[in-house]
């Protein structure tokens, strides 16, 4: 019969080494505008640590998503923004986004990046 182990006892340290190695991205908070800079109703590509992102202004409350189409990587920031939908530039196709759905197919989604207001500071958590 064979001899059954636990995988943690007599560990020579290969297990820890190995989760050590495991890079855990770390998210990291970037200033990308001024509230005064994207009025309501509005949006704005900005391109926070080189990512571009569509950072949109619905009465107030501010979202950023990922400004690459999933169609076809249109601009989804050059769109125009009718409610909380923001419409591809290139085909059209819809985005909500407060949840970065597709309007149509809501399982198909779009990155979306926390935002943070403090003062006039627009920050995204990337
Ligand atoms: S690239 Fe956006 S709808 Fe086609």
């Amino acid at each position: 019969m064979a001899e059954q182990r636990d995988p943690g006892a007599g560990s020579d340290g290969a297990v820890e080494a190995a989760f050590d190695a495991i890079a855990v991205p770390m998210s990291a908070r970037i200033k990308v505008a001024n509230v005064s800079d994207v009025p309501e109703g509005e949006v704005r590509v900005v391109e926070p640590a080189g990512k571009a992102l569509a950072l949109v202004n619905v009465d107030g409350a501010f979202f950023a998503l990922d400004n690459r189409c999933l169609h076809r990587g249109g601009p989804i920031g050059e769109g125009e923004l009718d409610g909380t939908f923001l419409t591809c530039p290139w085909h059209g196709w819809r985005w909500d986004v407060k949840t970065g759905a597709h309007a149509n197919n809501p399982g198909v989604k779009v990155a979306c990046y926390p935002v943070t207001i403090d003062g006039d500071a627009v920050y995204v958590d990337i």
